[in-house]
């Protein structure tokens, strides 16, 4: 018979999955249903396919591109960005990571830390990134999808790549993404390694407010995240399979 234990794990595993599935259904009804016009429609199915792409390419990271998407539409919100900026801002914000595609499989794909040969490949997405989607139409409206791929990874204190920026250097929609990007990046599961839970994730990013991460970006996004009582409903699943 199955130990108590694992089933309460596995229990936790599969609400955790099913909150995932259940922001990428809502982030394809949430642009779907802002598309009013053809050429409109044509973009965000070319940005989808993209998307898919890479993936495809990497199964462990699937819904990573939406997640952080809809975690940067929330941010905008909450920081009271006009709602048709912020539609353009979500388009680009799903394709913050599409360099990837131009990451070979060893490297992407790699269990194992990086050595720097290895790192100084990853880091080339954001580069790639932005040439891919630079050369996108329309040009002017390509123009932030393109920072905001190649600077989410860049941090305030200049830390960051492929440039070092610092502070309001930083693209700002790009700072919104990077604060996006790692709270996902940190928890989510990965082949090797569990990944933390929504709360601790949340801790990490205010640990790193000002020196990775804009305050004013971060601040609004603690307030997402207590207004979504995201952390509560994901903390008792946590709690349960702790206590049993
Ligand atoms: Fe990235």
């Amino acid at each position: 018979m199955p130990d108590l234990q694992q089933l309460h794990e596995k229990i936790a595993e599969l609400e955790k999955r099913n909150d995932e599935l259940s922001f990428l259904l809502y982030s394809a009804l949430l642009a779907n249903s802002s598309l009013n016009d053809k050429d409109e429609l044509v973009s965000m199915s070319v940005i989808r396919s993209l998307v898919l792409a890479l993936d495809s390419r990497d199964p462990y990271t699937a819904g990573h591109s939406s997640r952080v998407a809809l975690y940067s539409l929330w941010i905008a919100r909450q920081l009271e960005i006009p709602e048709e900026e912020c539609k353009h801002f979500y388009r680009a914000a799903l394709m913050h990571d599409i360099g990837k595609i131009g990451v070979p499989d060893k490297v992407l794909l790699k269990a194992d830390s990086l050595d720097d040969d290895e790192f100084h490949i990853m880091i080339s997405h954001t580069t790639i990134g932005a040439r891919i989607l630079s050369r996108m139409e329309p040009e002017k409206r390509m123009l932030q999808a393109t920072e905001v791929a190649k600077y989410h990874h860049e941090k305030m204190d200049g830390s960051g790549y492929p440039d070092g920026l610092r502070g309001e250097d930083i693209p700002f929609f790009a700072r919104i993404v990077a604060v996006a990007d790692a709270f996902d990046a940190m928890t989510t599961d990965r082949p090797y390694a569990k990944g933390r839970s929504y709360r601790e994730g949340v801790q990490e990013i205010i640990r790193c407010k000002g020196s990775h991460f804009d305050p004013v970006v971060v601040e609004a996004f603690e307030k997402v995240m207590e207004h979504r009582d995201y952390l509560d409903g994901f903390q008792k699943l946590t709690d349960q399979a702790e206590s049993n």
